[in-house]
């Protein structure tokens, strides 16, 4: 279970509920593959889901996959789909860690924007990125697949590069071909001027347990 699910449940619109429990086309089963053959791109904690859109329209060569277990945001982005029916997008409500462990498929792209930073020491054990998660990116990527990583928390951004520093299965590179919008909390960041980071990802073909 997410620690942040609960606090960031939020107030649910008739609006949000009716999508909620509505039998959506673009909505997955846990690891289920989405019906494609463009390149693949996992979204992990889309949030509101207003960047997100965006993207997924900005970008229809490849297909998305939206994972968020933020019921508000996962509302508005199927709320989305069905007003729009873009054809490049698929959703999956709850925590990608048990998504991945599921799937029985390989994906090109993995975007993680702004992930919860848990900046507490006593919360740290939260945080999406560790190193078990960097391998299991790993066992899920195409070979010369990429993850991108953005993120404003300073001390994220220090766990981040500690981790890689040590990361053998994947080397640093500068381009992802996916483009974005700033995204709530990119905004925020902005807002508050502080120092965004993002790391690009690729994977290593050989996976190498040390
Ligand atoms: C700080 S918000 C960033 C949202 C959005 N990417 C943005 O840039 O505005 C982090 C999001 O990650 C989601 N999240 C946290 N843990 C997750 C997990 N294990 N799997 C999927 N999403 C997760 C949260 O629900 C939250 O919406």
């Amino acid at each position: 279970m997410i620690k942040t699910f609960s606090s960031r449940a939020g107030r649910l619109s008739d609006t949000n509920k009716k999508f909620l429990q509505l039998q959506s086309d673009s909505i997955l089963k846990l690891g289920e593959k989405p019906k494609t053959t463009q390149k693949i791109v996992m979204d992990i904690g889309f949030g509101d889901a207003q960047s997100f859109i965006c993207d997924v329209t900005d970008n229809p060569d490849y297909t998305f996959i939206g994972i968020e277990p933020y019921k508000k945001g996962f509302a508005r982005a199927v709320q989305f789909y069905e007003e729009n029916l873009p054809s490049n997008m698929y959703l999956f409500n709850g925590d990608a860690r048990e998504f991945f462990q599921e799937i029985e498929y390989k994906t090109d792209y993995v975007r993680i924007h702004f992930p919860d930073p848990w900046p507490k020491k006593r919360h740290s054990k939260r945080r999406l990125i560790t190193k078990n998660f960097l391998k299991t990116l790993h066992g899920i990527l195409q070979n010369s697949g990429s993850v991108e990583i953005i993120t404003d928390s300073s001390i994220y951004q220090k766990h981040i590069e500690e981790l890689l520093a040590q990361e053998i299965n994947f080397i640093q590179i500068e381009n992802f071909p996916i483009t974005h919008k700033a995204s709530t909390f990119h905004k925020k960041a902005i807002k508050k001027d502080h120092t965004i980071k993002k790391y690009i990802l690729e994977k290593v073909n050989q996976s190498i347990d040390p």
